[in-house]
């Protein structure tokens, strides 16, 4: 058991800033607030508070999960689109970070490189949350584990396999496992795996444990996995990478055969949005093993806690 106690970082970059008594306490948080809502209450705790929201790629969970768990919290978000702001082209990110600061709360961002959120951080005297980069996803893998948890109970001990891409869905989930202390059993065709850099920085994460375990074999990794999980083989930016892709991951998908090979009341997950008939199948997508929907969901309740969490410093 981990003691309650405040998380100390300012930010929410990378799963690699929090220590795992900071992932309880958002658990314990994001519990509480999901119980409250079902209940019909949500506590107003960022009353008046307000969250600038920089989008340069699409979105539809993470941009309407902040905004709606913004309202029910009491505060109100405002979304920028890249044509409304154009960070890093129209001003310096520095700039754009500090003056946002005076203005707003707290800023989730959603941009290409890893590298302009950790500078948005630097400069920003708000509290700065990544909501996805190239290289990074790390509020889809806090509630990925959540969700696990409220699965399984517990997440110690569950076998959780990915296939697919080692791109920012898996790096966030490597790093969140390693942090934890959880085997994380990936399987990616020759040349997308996590790269070796990677897995000794997770090895670190892990006080030293190899909890990370790459394959070039789907089958081999669905074996008695207790969850399956998939991304889309074509992440955004990679669009002209598309049919070398395809290509490459046809035999990465997550289908019935696979689903067979896991064990039998096996948690199939998707970050979401999916490619039916690509990275996963319609049976398997919409099947009963399924929980992607609940997982889609709980982005909402974690978000909640990581806004309370972070903004009422
Ligand atoms: N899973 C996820 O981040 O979805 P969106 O791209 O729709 O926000
Ligand atoms: N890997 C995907 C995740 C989308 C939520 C992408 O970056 O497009």
């Amino acid at each position: 058991m981990y003691e309650r106690m405040p998380m100390k970082c300012k930010d929410l970059i990378s799963i690699a800033d929090l220590l795992p008594s900071d992932i309880e306490e958002i658990f314990t948080v994001t519990r509480e607030l999901k119980e409250w809502h079902a209940k019909g209450y949500d506590e107003k705790c960022l009353n008046g508070k307000i969250l600038g929201m920089i989008f340069e790629k699409s979105s539809m969970r993470t941009r309407v999960s902040f905004e709606v768990a913004m309202v029910q919290l009491g505060g109100h978000a405002i979304y920028l689109t890249q044509g409304d702001i154009n960070l890093g082209k129209r001003e310096a990110v520095k700039d754009g970070a500090r003056v946002l600061s005076r203005y707003v709360d707290g800023i989730v961002i959603r941009t290409f490189g890893q590298e302009t959120i950790q500078e948005l951080a630097r400069y920003a005297t708000v509290p700065v949350i990544n909501a996805l980069s190239d290289y990074l996803h790390p509020c889809q893998a806090l509630t990925d584990m959540y969700t696990i948890k409220e699965k399984f109970g517990t997440y110690t001990n569950v076998k959780i396999a990915y296939i697919g891409d080692g791109n920012n869905v898996a790096r966030s989930l490597a790093q969140i496992c390693a942090k934890l202390g959880i085997h994380f059993y990936v399987a990616s065709p020759k040349g997308y795996e996590l790269s070796s850099e990677f897995l000794a920085k997770a090895k670190q994460m892990a006080e030293g444990y190899d909890v990370i375990h790459l394959s070039h074999d789907p089958k081999e990794v669905a074996k008695n996995a207790q969850v399956l999980y998939t991304d889309t083989w074509v992440s955004m930016g990679q669009e002209a990478e598309k049919a070398v892709r395809q290509q490459a991951f046809r035999d990465f998908q997550i289908n019935n055969d696979i689903v067979k090979l896991a064990k039998n009341d096996v948690k199939v997950m998707h970050c979401l949005p999916a490619h039916r008939g690509e990275e996963i199948t319609d049976d398997v997508l919409d099947g009963p093993n399924s929980i992607v929907y609940d997982q889609a969901e709980n982005r909402l309740h974690v978000e909640k806690a990581l806004l309370k969490l972070l903004l009422r410093k």
